[in-house]
């Protein structure tokens, strides 16, 4: 059992943690059919093309800053109850802007949630804002921008999310170059659905100190040898690479072997409720179908909190 572990996560994505039933409360407040992306209280999907469809049209239920608020109250709530002391909330200012709401709403629903989740359970959390690959460059370096001149003191890293076979990094290296000008953490979604050269790419283009999943990167022991050497973390999120089918099984997924390599990796729950799993899970799975011993999920935990972009006073407090 894991329950008694404390726990922490550095990649969730805010729509992708809305519990369907949720979801389903805020389609009936909107009249909005849902009858294609939600049946029998599951998300409906089958590939990774039609998750990320699957995705938008649940972020598009999601329409003020209230809503906001309430579903990443409603994640954080969740998460603190499993034990959980911090979390890194992945947003896209693009899904604010594409339901009109306009991304200062969006950001400042998602702060509210964070702050009424900290005084009810103490946890802590960030944002970090991310472009989404499939809206193209223009928009990743929009998002870049977004997040370089935001005053919210939450945000504090930026990422790019999305369909990975979409273009190369070198596409988007400039919308990292602008968000590590004004001094937020990189981390990048890579070696996910795309193989190790995509990890090597954002070694090479993006200069991150973590990486999105990265799990492909077993598939080449030279960037294996590069990752251990840089000290980078990996963000691994299991049970998100078993249901899209990056491995076929967890006895098969990669996270022993990049551990024992000497990477550095963290457990995390990406979109929880679309792939059938919570922290809590991942915490489990780690623990009763990887085998690890609590001991070593306890320094996957503080390499979360090492690697998490947050100011020292806070990380020396949670550590
Ligand atoms: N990969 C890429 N983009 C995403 C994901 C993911 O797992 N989740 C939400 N957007
Ligand atoms: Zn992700």
């Amino acid at each position: 059992m894991t329950a008694h572990l404390l726990k922490a996560e550095i990649h969730c994505h805010i729509e992708g943690a809305a519990p369907p039933a949720l979801a389903a409360a805020q389609a009936k407040k909107y009249g909005v059919d849902t009858s294609h992306i939600l049946r029998n209280g599951a998300y409906v999907w089958s590939d990774f093309a039609e998750f990320l469809i699957c995705y938008d049209a649940v972020a598009a239920l999601f329409k003020t800053a209230d809503d906001y608020a309430l579903l990443t109250e409603t994640y954080l709530t969740e998460l603190a109850d499993a034990n959980a002391i911090y979390s890194e909330i992945i947003v896209s200012p693009d899904h604010g802007d594409r339901i009109g709401l306009g991304a200062d709403a969006y950001l400042a629903g998602i702060s509210d949630g964070i702050h009424a989740a900290r005084e009810k359970t103490g946890i802590e959390a960030r944002i970090i804002v991310t472009g989404e690959r499939h809206f193209g460059p223009d928009r990743v370096i929009a998002a870049a921008e977004y997040a370089a001149r935001a005053k919210n003191p939450l945000v504090t890293g930026f990422n790019m999310a999305g369909e990975e076979r979409m273009g190369r990094v070198a596409d988007y290296a400039r919308a990292f170059d602008i968000a590590r000008d004004a001094g937020l953490g990189l981390t990048i979604h890579a070696g996910e659905v795309c193989g190790a050269f995509s990890v090597s790419d954002a070694l090479d283009l993006v200069k991150p100190s973590r990486i999105g999943h990265g799990v492909r990167a077993i598939e080449d022991p030279v960037l294996v040898a590069r990752l251990a050497d840089l000290g980078i973390v990996l963000e691994i999120c299991p049970g998100s690479n078993i249901a899209l089918n990056v491995f076929p099984d967890f006895d098969s997924h990669p996270l022993r072997r990049l551990k024992v390599a000497g990477v550095r990796v963290c457990l995390n729950s990406d979109d929880p409720p679309f792939f059938g799993t919570s922290l809590a899970h991942e915490y489990e799975i780690a623990s009763k179908i990887m085998g690890f011993s609590d001991q070593e999920i306890d320094t996957m935990t503080r390499t979360a909190l090492d690697a998490a972009f947050v100011d020292e006073d806070t990380r020396c407090r949670l550590l």
